[in-house]
């Protein structure tokens, strides 16, 4: 059974500005997913500096074959269960399909995942038209992490989960993409499926941080599925994640694992990158 614990915190919150002095530091950023408390407060006891409420919940939690039927009510109750977890790992939860359509409903969204959820940060997949909902939320002071490269939201635009950025024409706009998410306001930028060299090459144009899954060992920080990287979810592992379970014999060490491995730049390696 999961107990709320009132004790203090033993480390520093993690904040939105401090995430800029990490970049700044070259210290890398430790992010990961999580859906309730439990897993919650293996994040904060392992010292992870981001916790996630992805939509990707839609397909790890309720057994999904997309993000597309998550709702703003279901990304509400995992975002304030994985709040009761956490007390200096800083919570960043999904705006999930369509709740960004407009700048009103983006604006509702952010908010009760703000109020009700406790989350610090939302998180927006696209650029273009979204742009004008970054610079809205920002200019409300609700940070904003930005979501480039293999977007979930768009896997029927795509075709399939595919790496992103591959040709010169590709590159070239997803470079120019996440300047204008910067632009817009944005505090961090997430990049998924993007090849190793594009994905260093937009790290060193951002001031903000860039944290990256399947975008190589260039960003300034790592995200993973928390159920992918302990082996948990079925099928087939994703090439850019990693079993941190084999080997750890628990999940206490296996995250640690992982987080150890981003700080030192051993996670990810070739192997979980694309070219
Ligand atoms: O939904 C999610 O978990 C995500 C990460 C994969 C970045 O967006």
């Amino acid at each position: 059974m999961y107990v709320e614990t009132t004790s203090a915190p033993a480390r520093k919150p993690v904040t939105v500005p401090g995430l800029g002095a990490m970049k700044a530091e070259g210290r890398k950023i430790v992010m990961l997913t999580a859906y309730d408390a439990s897993f919650a407060a293996q994040l904060e006891t392992a010292g992870v500096d981001v916790a996630l409420v992805g939509d990707s919940l839609g397909m790890v939690v309720q057994g999904r074959s997309s993000t597309l039927p998550v709702t703003v009510d279901d990304m509400v109750y995992h975002t304030a269960a994985v709040a009761r977890g956490l007390a200096a790992t800083l919570l960043v939860a999904d705006l999930p399909f369509m709740s960004d359509r407009d700048v009103p409903a983006a604006m509702a969204a952010a908010t009760r995942l703000v109020a009700e959820g406790g989350a610090a940060m939302v998180k927006i997949e696209g650029a273009g038209r979204i742009c004008e909902v970054i610079a809205a939320l920002a200019e409300r002071d609700i940070p904003v992490c930005g979501h480039l490269g293999l977007t979930p939201q768009s896997v029927n635009k795509f075709g399939g989960y595919k790496v992103q950025g591959k040709t010169d024409a590709a590159a070239e706009k997803l470079f120019a993409d996440a300047q204008a998410v910067e632009a817009a306001g944005a505090d961090l930028l997430v990049l998924e499926c993007v090849p190793s060299a594009l994905a260093a090459r937009i790290t060193q144009a951002l001031t903000i941080p860039v944290i990256g899954i399947g975008a190589g060992v260039g960003c300034d920080g790592q995200v993973l599925v928390v159920y992918d990287m302990l082996g948990l979810t079925p099928g087939k592992r994703p090439k850019f994640s990693k079993d941190f379970l084999a080997g750890q014999g628990s999940i206490p060490s296996a995250i640690r694992a992982y987080a150890d491995d981003v700080r030192a730049g051993a996670f990810p390696g070739p192997e979980h990158s694309f070219s």
